[in-house]
């Protein structure tokens, strides 16, 4: 579903089934490629300048994916989007992301490499981290099923039947809270992404020298005892909560150091405004047709982490019981 939604928009393309010649081979080229960002090849070379020669065949197989996988968006996607532009001429309409990106090559804003790499980073940015948050909030939900009956009460009592749409989503704060909850407990990049400082800064008692590598434990400071009650237990309410809640540093929203899943400042996550409602919207949608239980003889779904360095997913999968919900 998200590589259709982001596919959607990035080319207006779409998936037929997961058995998609495509979608097999756009699933596997992005999961390798998460794979070799995390490995701790990378890590060692980059603290430890001496092991680098001896990590060439890891940069070797990341350079031959990366060619592969760019040629892949190139072939199948970006070129068939210039073919339509070139074939419309100024009457071209332009129907989706690549379009915008195309016509800033064009313009000579930027190169034609550049159109790749952008490409390639929001296949990266956008679709498993929103999958990821997506896996966990569906666990949670299964082992809290009075969460899940908080917000189809909500949407029953605010929107007296009405369906939920992006427009509506700022009226329902329980579901919104569940969102935040979830990033909070399961913080999808953990670390967010590394930072350099170009000058010398000063931090509390420390000295942080210019060009230092900078790695922010996002994780920890949502969920460190000192700021959060139980933080190790999944209650959404505590973001409803006067002194103890926060909002999602959403543009415009207040900042809160406590709690920053998109990282802040000028490299933040842009893609906040996509990601928040995708999954208030899945989510809104799964829980007000389906109850969602734990995979039959199971009382819950196992909630064990995975993570590399630039991410935190659920170890397991598990299949969850969808029951429709009586009408
Ligand atoms: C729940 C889903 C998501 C989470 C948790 C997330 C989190 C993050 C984080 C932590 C960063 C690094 C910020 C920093 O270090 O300051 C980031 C960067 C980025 N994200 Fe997201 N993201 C999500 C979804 C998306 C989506 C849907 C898109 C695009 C449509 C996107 C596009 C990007 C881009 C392009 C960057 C790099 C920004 C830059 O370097 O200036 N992300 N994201």
């Amino acid at each position: 579903m998200l590589y259709n939604i982001m596919y959607r928009m990035m080319f207006d393309a779409k998936f037929e089934s997961q058995d998609d010649p495509l979608f097999i081979e756009a699933t596997n080229f992005n999961s390798e490629r998460s794979r070799l960002a995390q490995s701790f090849d990378y890590n060692y070379g980059d603290f430890i300048p001496l092991l680098r020669p001896f990590l060439r065949g890891y940069l070797n197989n990341c350079k031959d994916l990366q060619s592969r996988r760019l040629a892949f968006f190139n072939n199948y996607y970006v070129e068939k989007r210039r073919k339509i532009i070139g074939e419309n001429g100024e009457k071209h309409k332009i129907c989706c992301a690549i379009d915008h990106i195309i016509d800033a090559q064009i313009k000579g804003e930027i190169s034609e490499e550049n159109v790749l790499y952008i490409v390639e980073n929001i296949n990266v940015a956008a679709i498993e981290t929103t999958l990821w948050s997506m896996e966990w909030a569906i666990a949670e939900l299964v082992n809290h099923p009075t969460v899940q009956q908080k917000i189809r009460d909500e949407i029953s009592t605010v929107l007296k039947g009405k369906s939920v749409t992006e427009s509506n989503l700022h009226e329902l704060p329980y579901l919104q809270a569940t969102v935040n909850e979830t990033l909070r407990l399961h913080t999808p990049i953990p670390l967010l992404v590394p930072h350099m400082n170009l000058d010398e800064a000063k931090l509390g008692d420390y000295t942080i020298p210019k060009e230092t590598k900078v790695v922010v434990n996002a994780w920890w400071l949502a969920n460190n005892p000192a700021w959060w009650k139980n933080p190790n237990k999944f209650q959404p309410e505590r973001f409803l909560e006067e002194d103890g809640g926060t909002e999602a540093a959403v543009a415009g929203g207040k900042v809160d150091f406590r709690y920053l899943p998109f990282g802040m400042g000028r490299r933040s996550c842009p893609g906040i405004i996509l990601a928040l409602p995708i999954l208030g919207l899945v989510i809104a949608k799964l829980v007000s047709n389906f109850e969602m239980q734990a995979p039959p003889g199971e009382g819950k779904v196992d909630t064990s982490e995975k993570g590399g360095q630039f991410s935190l997913h659920i170890a397991k999968h598990s299949t969850v019981v969808f029951k429709p919900v009586a009408a």
